[in-house]
């Protein structure tokens, strides 16, 4: 019988030289974005003032199944990457499963998580258009960290929007962006009109990312046409780029002659699922591989799970356009969990479409439980996870905790998006007994549910 290794490299040669658009093999597109005055989709030119040129065209492409990954983008990845395929030998023996439970760990690299792998895309794409510099927000941290170190690579200005509870709870992330030249502001700020706005509205307010998308939108727009947007999550590009993922974990089981039953990711935005998913649900939607894929969000901020399909706003200024998307509201702002990226009101089109559609389940955890996980997961494979990639190991507990019930060995892949170690207040928390268990009562969402646009697109929802 072929052994199975601990941890499987791809070589650097094996790397996948192309990004795969998940969108290319859906059967029905997700609705574009629309303009929030005209309700009318959106063109290049239309979205050329925001985005980079280039990402605006990827943005839009539902048709192109491949991306070239440019050469300097490649260059970056071979840093960090292939990123290892790990079998939970430990972990499964301490759950007594007699599933095989793999996970794809994106936290090796010095951004600590999967996010520099859209970062450096993105950055790339900013300097070819021979832009100053790119204007972003971060929740917890790690997007801007990514994208930080990625415009410091290529030789542009960071300006990073950080939520206030983030920016105050965790110093240290502030520091490795002050390292790499970012200039941080905690959000919301009195530097943009959203921001003013919003604190004239609500002066207490912890922040959130859409109201922190909504200051960066308007730095860029405001810069005389030298810097452009990123996000680090939701939209198309983003997934787009994330699909090195699901490529390589792809590849790497194929050489070990495995193929998922189940893949399981977090969700925020939805481009670690959406990146780690792509060539799967491909194979699921064209016949060829029948896999589950399952969706693990925090209870405190139910997009999902109790969340509406209807078109909103990415952010809580109003200012961006309109997308169709799971959605509390851009009006709904979470409790404060500790899993900041997992904090966002809407979710990526891509992955709303394809969950409408039935073809992926979802489910939500309380953070103590997901907690609990990772410190499970902390003592038997011996990577500290972030809070958000915790949500991953709690349904991929659950899904093998399923099959020691069943009997079945099934094959379980989840995504390891990133390491916790800025992330000790949260631990600390919860292991002094403090941690408490936020879930938004029906009349909460509805005040969320309140703010979505009254438009016909979404009558009757
Ligand atoms: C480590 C980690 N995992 C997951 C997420 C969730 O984002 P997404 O759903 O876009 O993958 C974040 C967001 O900040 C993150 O930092």
């Amino acid at each position: 019988m072929k052994t199975i290794p601990h941890r499987l490299y791809l070589t650097e040669e094996q790397m996948p030289k192309q990004w795969f658009n998940l969108r290319s093999a859906m059967p029905q597109q997700p609705d574009p974005l629309i303009h929030p005055g005209t309700l009318q989709p959106l063109g290049v030119d239309d979205l050329a003032p925001i985005f980079c040129t280039e990402l605006a065209r990827q943005e839009l492409d539902g048709s192109t199944p491949y991306v070239d990954i440019p050469s300097e983008v490649l260059e970056v990845y071979k840093m960090y990457r292939p990123s290892p395929l790990i079998r939970a030998y430990a972990l499964e023996k301490a759950l007594g499963t007699p599933a095989k439970i793999y996970y794809k760990f994106e936290g090796n690299n010095t951004s600590g998580s999967h996010k520099l792998n859209s970062a450096v895309a993105q950055a790339y794409y900013a300097k070819q258009q021979g832009l100053s510099g790119v204007t972003t927000e971060t929740g917890a941290g790690q997007w801007g960290t990514a994208l930080s170190e990625a415009c410091s690579y290529f030789g542009l200005t960071c300006d990073v929007y950080m939520v206030k509870c983030s920016y105050e709870q965790k110093p240290f992330r502030k520091a490795v962006m002050g390292v790499f030249d970012a200039a941080v502001t905690p959000s919301p700020s009195n530097t943009t009109q959203a921001g003013r706005k919003i604190l004239a509205e609500n002066p207490d307010t912890t922040g959130s990312l859409g109201c922190a998308i909504s200051e960066a939108v308007e730095a860029a727009v405001q810069s005389g046409g030298t810097k452009r947007y990123v996000l680090g999550s939701v939209l198309n590009q983003v997934l787009l780029h994330q699909s090195i993922i699901g490529l390589e974990s792809k590849l790497a089981m194929e050489e070990l002659g495995e193929y998922p039953d189940v893949v399981v990711g977090c969700a925020g935005g939805g481009s670690n699922l959406g990146g780690l998913i792509a060539p799967f649900m491909a194979d699921k939607l064209t016949g060829k591989k029948d896999v589950r894929i399952v969706a693990v969000e925090p209870a405190s901020c139910p997009s999902f799970t109790r969340g509406k399909y209807a078109y909103d706003f990415c952010d809580t200024g109003k200012v961006t356009p309109l997308a169709r998307m799971y959605t509390l509201g851009s009006g709904f702002i979470p409790s404060a969990n500790h899993a900041g990226g997992l904090r966002y009101h809407g979710m990526s089109p891509i992955l709303s479409k394809l969950y409408h559609d039935g073809h992926m389940e979802a489910v939500s955890y309380k953070q103590t439980q997901v907690f609990e996980a990772a410190i499970l997961f902390a003592k038997r494979e011996t990577i500290l996870p972030a809070p958000e990639s915790a949500h991953a190991i709690k349904g991929a507990i659950d899904e093998a905790l399923k099959c020691k019930e069943t009997g079945e060995a099934k094959t379980i892949l989840f995504g390891l998006t990133g390491t916790g170690y800025f992330d000790m207040t949260a631990y600390e928390s919860y292991l002094s007994g403090r941690m408490s268990d936020y879930v938004p009562t029906d009349a909460d969402l509805q005040k969320g549910f309140d703010s979505l646009p009254n438009i016909p697109q979404n009558q009757g929802i």
